[in-house]
């Protein structure tokens, strides 16, 4: 037996490193949310999961625009992932980034970035899961910003 907080509480065991996973409408607008559900899935082909709370905003503009980028927090990135963990408003104000080749923002001071052409989508209850054909990945490396048991964490990289 298991109710759902003791399942958060134990998911909240495994600990993962933090993303911001931004898109597009087709005005140009753009979006993004905090994500750690997101998996290197396939490296031949090269392909991406991401997974996608059909409540969130950004939710719709994934199935317009059918591409995203992976941008992977760094330890000095803990302000950028509470704030692109809340709904509403136009959250680029005054973030630093620069549009990738898909025209979806690669956000500056990160550890390296993945952009994606959204391939298949998949029901998973509450969420969708995403799977993105990799285009182009950058690395730039540094220490990674941790999420572990509901709170941000640090670990050197070596
Ligand atoms: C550490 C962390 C990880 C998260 N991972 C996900 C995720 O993988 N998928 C998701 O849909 N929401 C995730 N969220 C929640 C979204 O960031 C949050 O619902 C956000 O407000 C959605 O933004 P939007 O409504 O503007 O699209 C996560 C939040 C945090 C703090």
């Amino acid at each position: 037996m298991f109710d759902a907080k003791e399942l958060r509480r134990v998911m909240g065991l495994f600990a993962t490193g933090v993303t911001v996973i931004t898109t597009r409408d087709g005005s140009g607008r753009l979006y993004g949310l905090t994500a750690n559900a997101v998996t290197s899935l396939s490296l031949a082909p090269p392909l991406l999961l991401i997974c996608v709370d059909k409540k969130a905003e950004s939710h719709p503009h994934f199935l317009d625009s059918k591409c995203f980028i992976v941008n992977i927090l760094s330890e000095h990135q803990e302000e950028l992932s509470t704030r692109f963990a809340k709904s509403g408003g136009d959250k680029f104000t005054g973030v630093a980034y620069q549009l990738g080749r898909l025209g979806t923002p690669v956000l500056d001071g990160t550890l390296g970035h993945v952009e994606c052409r959204i391939v298949e989508t998949h029901e998973g209850g509450d969420h969708v899961i995403h799977i993105g054909a990799v285009e182009h990945a950058e690395f730039r490396g540094g220490a990674p910003l941790i999420f572990f048991q509901g709170k941000y964490r640090q670990v050197k990289a070596e």
